[in-house]
């Protein structure tokens, strides 16, 4: 398959939706052909789950077959077939954060969210991934209304330590921690010149 998969993570707060966003409308601007996709929902079905997992408190098995349900749904409609034809696909969320949410934050096993992640993906995983890392202070601050998902503070904080984990383990993946956005578009922008120069 000829496309290429950037994914976005971060805790809740972490304003990677606005960054996927943001990278999306530079690179249609640059005329490439690119897609953005929000995880879990941007198809039918994955919507309709996102409604239902996001205002309902799940116990933690069914929340992740809903995740992973939605999922399955929008690689099968979505992104296999943007993959084959050699689009750019930018994801505002992807795998990474059913293993550091429903892995390390809710502590289920974590050979059967890769197992499961694996399943839904029908093996693709993302060839980039930028993880934007903010303290647990600022990404609270900045929740207001959405807080009560979050009740439990520790459960951010096992999630937010659960990325770092991936991004320390993973050595195989590009992941790319990002600390400061401004310092990350202007190396983007380079890397970005500099392959333009070379092709
Ligand atoms: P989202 O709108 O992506 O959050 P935000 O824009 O605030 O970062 O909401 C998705 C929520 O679902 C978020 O709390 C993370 C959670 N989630 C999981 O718990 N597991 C998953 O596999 C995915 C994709 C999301």
């Amino acid at each position: 398959m000829k496309g290429f998969i950037i994914s976005f993570e971060g805790i809740d707060g972490a304003g990677k939706s606005t960054q996927a966003k943001k990278l999306y409308q530079f690179l249609k601007q640059l005329g490439w052909s690119v897609s953005l996709y929000r995880d879990p929902g941007s198809t039918l079905l994955a919507e309709r789950l996102r409604e239902m997992v996001l205002e309902s408190n799940l116990d933690p098995i069914t929340e992740l077959l809903m995740f992973e349900s939605a999922r399955s749904s929008l690689v099968w409609e979505k992104i296999l077939p943007d993959l084959k034809e050699g689009k750019i696909i930018i994801l505002d969320r992807f795998i990474d954060s059913t293993t550091a949410y429903q892995g390390y934050g809710k502590e289920i096993n974590l050979g059967t969210v890769n197992i499961l992640n694996h399943i839904a993906c029908r093996g693709i995983k993302p060839n980039l991934t930028f993880l934007l890392n903010v303290s647990l202070e600022r990404a609270l601050q900045r929740l207001g209304g959405k807080k009560s998902r979050f009740e439990d503070p520790k459960y951010l904080k096992r999630v937010r330590d659960g990325y770092l984990q991936i991004f320390y383990s993973e050595k195989e993946r590009d992941i790319f921690l990002i600390l400061n956005v401004i310092i990350w578009w202007l190396l983007f922008g380079i890397m970005l010149l500099k392959k333009l120069k070379i092709s």
